[in-house]
């Protein structure tokens, strides 16, 4: 006899095949003999004893699948499509499959709704014995192993995580309905090396809206209350090993008709929880242990998970006594292999529930719109809906990403690789189904980081950062040191959907490193693409101004996992556009529809003010004139580079921070620090420690920032060709393109700016005093370091550094002129390039520093990016190839084929991928993992750009 559970399921899938298709296959006969085999197995799984009951159980699924079809099921695996195809962004019916997903990448497994007030449901596991942490957090450790495998971002995602402390591997699956109204989760636990020490599992709800809105009640049927110990909480035993669960209400998804969020009505919902272990172990049947208790809704949702002895509550300082409880806590100990199941689903308003036992008592007059309207969804069915999902998705990712050979020549190359790049592209194929996986699992891991954010964050005070402008340097960023100047909370709460470059340690958005993920996600699913766009340029950007805050941290939660000097957002600090290129490339897709053309159209005033923004408060042509009004000038009035008023174009980041420049996203990449006298000088420079003892002044307020005048451009002209794309779907007969417009000469300002014609190439200005005559160069100086003993610096017109700044005008397209593409293609490849991409700062660059006494901490000057490779790739594909010819072309698959192979090589060694890689080794840097934009390798392996 099968355990009580699976009885109870094989019971709902004749329920649910003969409500929902009287015609099934299944005839009574089959059915028979069917049944006979359900007990057969694990008659011979008592038999061996060892075997748990889940084992025969997905046996006799795939004997079933085999043998039988089922109507029920291949109804909903078309309505999927059906509903893929019709959710666009914006629409009713996207908001609703939206609505809950694995929003929480904080978590080794988490759900919630989008909703300013979600409800949270996890996992966590620990060993009884106490020797290991409680294994809930994504955190970054040796000894555990996280990944999404796969993740559509839509409907479904199945993650591995390897627990090596406590031997215990996890694959988890995640299955929505197709309307979005309820999924499924199911969790198999499998013991490494026949492990058999107790773990105990715990399984989470709890509503951050409070207990008194939004109150979770218990369903199990023969559930005892008990008097807890405590008489704060309610301590709850369920007599039996039947399902139990929650029952309560959410916050429904946003409507665009509704008013206020109060203003609609809470969708009620149920959720069950069922498991299995070792047939007929002593333990299978051991109840759940269930824990109520109240939280009080506030922003200090501090949830983590903590062991005391006997039980596991959570974050239980701020009990308030109440008979409401919003978080509910159930736990369980398994001594083998086992499988969890949670369902939740949506019920209608209208259902009726005791508050016991109800698990199918839903309306049964309701129309069912799909399988997983069921209660529980069968083993069988949800194992056949996971493997339905894992098949669309190889289809859809292998003609996205693989069709393109990875070796062999490509048929548009007119030449044949180099004996190096052939070499690599064996490894590749040598390695090919190791690369398959790596690139499945980073474009998953990617979607599975996907979260939902919900709250105010802080800003410094205006004053405050004009104050550390002006000094060259952050005095603290703690206002309690700052002389009570206290950093606000924005007035406006904001909601954010977004990936997060890494769960383990950044799990939440960035905007520096979300327009890099939004290359990969658009190509993937644009609508949830154009979704997170959206949230980033038409919510979380301030509407007074055009700024958009560098992180997002939203709410308590989030604030308390971050450092202090990180938590508040500078109002007057910018971070680069990168969003622009992901919109960029949707601007310039051939394959754009009307929905596409027109979400363009909706975003281009945010993307206008954004730019705007930028222009007025990071102009570099003075010291002070961010406090002038500056308004962008119309392409109109300056077509011509001999009457384009430079110093309107003229670009500076702030946020200097001594050595740091945080605003351009290359923290310490070296921008000079110049040669003074040790005085403030008269230039608005400020007093920079060298940590030596030594005082240096710095006249930073004078610099010009290739890479910043590069991104204008670059924005700019995808503000152009949105317009443009606007007219061609409007004069849709017209095969000629729009005649390109006067516009701002961005080239000829480059050049008059920021071209190092003795050095050959584009340069950032360093604002420094010109002290010698013989202004740049490594030795010159040594003459001047003797007048002046203790003193480093460096006193040229232009940066004497070498790195991924100097390729920006290539990067963001802006070059033209094939004399100058061709020596900043030469400078990536002569002093950048590495056997393993392209290094941010050359060797001899790392030499200079120590010269000029720039400190850093090889993070951006040295390591090797992957984001700024792909750019590099993407520029080549895009446009080089074509101007420059067989040289670019030979560069192109050169660094193609290193950053595949060295990507590769690492994930083999370490099952990870990196944040960035030596310079020299190529060994993963920084955090692991990190599936931002690392995980660019996919479109770089499909040659998308
Ligand atoms: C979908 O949700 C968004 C908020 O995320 C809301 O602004 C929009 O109005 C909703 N659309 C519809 C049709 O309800
Ligand atoms: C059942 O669980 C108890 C603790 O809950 C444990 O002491 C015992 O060893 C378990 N039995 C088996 C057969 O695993
Ligand atoms: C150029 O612009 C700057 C500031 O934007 C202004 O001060 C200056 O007068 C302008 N020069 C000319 C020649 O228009």
């Amino acid at each position: 006899m099968p355990p009580k559970h699976n009885q109870a399921a094989s019971t709902t899938t004749a329920a649910v095949a003969g409500k929902k298709a009287p015609t099934t296959t299944m005839t009574s006969t089959t059915k028979r003999l069917f049944l006979f085999a359900s007990t057969l197995i694990p008659m011979l799984a008592f038999l061996s004893f060892q075997i748990p009951s889940f084992v025969t159980t997905d046996v006799v699924c795939s004997w079933t699948e085999t043998f039988f079809s089922d109507a029920a099921l291949d109804e909903t695996k078309s309505k999927y499509a059906e509903v893929a195809n019709a959710a666009i962004v914006g629409t009713q019916l996207y908001n609703r499959t939206m609505h809950w997903g694995t929003y929480r990448p904080n978590v080794l497994m988490g759900v919630k709704n989008r909703a300013p007030h979600p409800l949270l449901f996890g996992i966590a596991w620990y060993d009884a014995a106490g020797r290991f942490d409680v294994k809930h957090n994504a955190v970054e450790s040796d000894r555990l192993m996280f990944r999404w495998e796969f993740h559509d971002g839509q409907f479904f995602g199945v993650q591995r995580i390897v627990d090596y402390e406590n031997r215990i591997e996890f694959m988890i699956d995640f299955v929505k309905a197709p309307d979005g109204q309820g999924w499924d989760v199911q969790a198999t636990a499998r013991r490494i090396g026949g492990s058999n020490t107790p773990i105990t599992f715990v399984v989470y709800f709890a509503h951050e809206g409070g207990a008194q809105k939004f109150p979770l009640q218990s369903i199990s049927g023969s559930t005892q209350h008990k008097a807890a110990a405590n008489d704060d909480e309610r301590y709850l035993r369920s007599g039996s090993g039947d399902v139990v669960g929650v029952a309560g209400a959410i916050e429904p998804p946003l409507a665009a008709t509704t008013p206020t969020e109060a203003a609609l009505p809470l969708i009620p919902f149920v959720a069950t929880l069922t498991d299995s272990c070792q047939a007929f172990a002593a333990n299978a049947t051991m109840p759940w242990t269930e824990f109520a208790f109240s939280k009080p809704q506030d922003d200090a949702w501090n949830f983590e998970m903590r062991r005391t002895p006997g039980r596991v509550v959570a974050d239980r300082s701020q009990h308030h006594k109440t008979n409401a409880n919003n978080v509910m806590v159930f736990k369980k100990e398994f001594t083998s292999d086992f499988r969890i199941q949670v369902c939740l689903r949506e019920l209608p308003s209208t259902t009726t529930r005791s508050s016991s036992g109800t698990l199918l008592e839903t309306d049964a007059t309701t129309p069912q719109p799909s399988l997983l309207s069921s209660p529980v969804l069968p083993a069988c069915q949800l194992t056949r809906l996971v493997n339905f999902h894992k098949a669309s998705f190889e289809a859809k990712f292998d003609k996205l990403f693989l069709s393109h050979i990875v070796s062999g020549r490509p048929a548009s190359s007119s030449q044949s690789y180099s004996p190096d790049v052939t070499k690599r592209l064996e490894y590749l194929q040598k390695h090919s189904k190791a690369l398959k996986q790596m690139a499945s699992s980073a474009l998953s891991s990617l979607i599975g980081s996907i979260g939902y954010w919900h709250g105010k964050y802080l800003v410094v005070p205006e004053e405050v950062d004009e104050a550390s402008d002006k000094r060259g340097q952050f005095v603290t960023s703690s206002s309690a040191q700052r002389g009570g100047q206290i950093d606000s909370e924005t007035t406006f709460s904001i909601s954010l959907f977004s990936g997060a470059p890494s769960r383990a340690k950044f799990p939440r958005g960035f905007l520096w490193d979300e327009g890099f993920q939004q290359l990969l996600m658009y190509r993937w699913n644009s609508e949830v693409s154009k979704d997170v766009i959206a949230h980033w340029l038409m919510v979380a950007m301030d509407p007074a101004t055009g700024w958009i805050p560098r992180e997002q941290i939203l709410g308590k939660e989030s604030r308390g996992r971050v450092p202090r000097e990180f938590a508040a957002q500078h109002p007057q600090h910018a971070n680069p556009p990168s969003m622009v290129v992901a919109v960029q490339s949707l601007a310039l897709s051939e394959h754009k529809t009307a929905d596409d053309i027109a979400f363009l159209q909706r975003i281009l005033p945010k993307l206008t003010a954004w730019r705007d923004w930028f222009h007025k408060t990071q102009c570099g042509s003075s010291p002070n004139c961010h406090n002038s009004r500056r308004v962008f000038p119309t392409s109109s009035s300056s077509n011509d580079a001999q009457q384009v008023n430079t110093s309107e174009f003229q670009y500076r980041w702030r946020s200097r921070n001594g050595f740091h420049l945080l605003a351009c996203g290359l923290d310490d990449y070296p921008r000079p620090v110049c040669f003074a006298d040790g005085r403030p000088s008269n230039s608005g420079g400020a007093t920079v420690s060298t940590g030596n003892g030594v005082q240096q002044t710095t006249t930073h307020r004078k610099e010009k920032h290739v890479d910043l005048m590069s991104w204008m451009a670059l924005m700019t002209e995808t503000i152009e060709s949105i317009k443009s794309a606007a007219i061609v779907s409007s004069n849709e007969e017209q095969s000629e393109k729009p005649k390109s417009r006067a516009s701002i000469p961005w080239e000829e300002l480059l050049v008059k700016l920021h071209w190092d014609a003795k050095s050959n190439r584009f340069s950032d200005v360093t604002g420094c005093p010109e002290v010698s005559s013989k202004e740049t160069g490594k030795s010159e100086n040594e003459g001047e370091k003797k007048k002046l003993p203790n003193f480093r610096g460096y006193s040229g017109h232009f940066s004497p550094y070498v790195g991924y700044v100097n390729l920006f005008p290539l990067l963001s397209l802006t070059i033209n002129d094939k004399k100058l593409a061709l020596s900043v293609l030469r400078l990536a490849r002569d002093e950048l390039n590495t056997p393993f991409g392209l290094a941010s700062i050359s060797l001899h660059s790392r030499s200079l520093l120590a010269q000029y006494g720039q400190q850093h901490e090889s993070y951006w000057a040295g390591p090797i990016w992957i984001n700024i490779n792909y750019l590099f790739l993407r520029a080549l594909k895009l446009k080089y190839i074509e101007l420059l010819g067989s040289e670019a072309e030979e560069f192109y698959h050169t660094l193609r084929s290193e950053l595949l192979e060295n990507i590769l090589k690492q994930y083999i060694a370490t099952d990870k991928l990196w944040e960035n890689y030596h310079w020299e080794s190529g060994k993963g840097l920084g955090t692991a993992p990190f599936t931002g934009w690392t995980a660019l390798i996919v479109l770089i392996l499909g040659e998308q750009y």
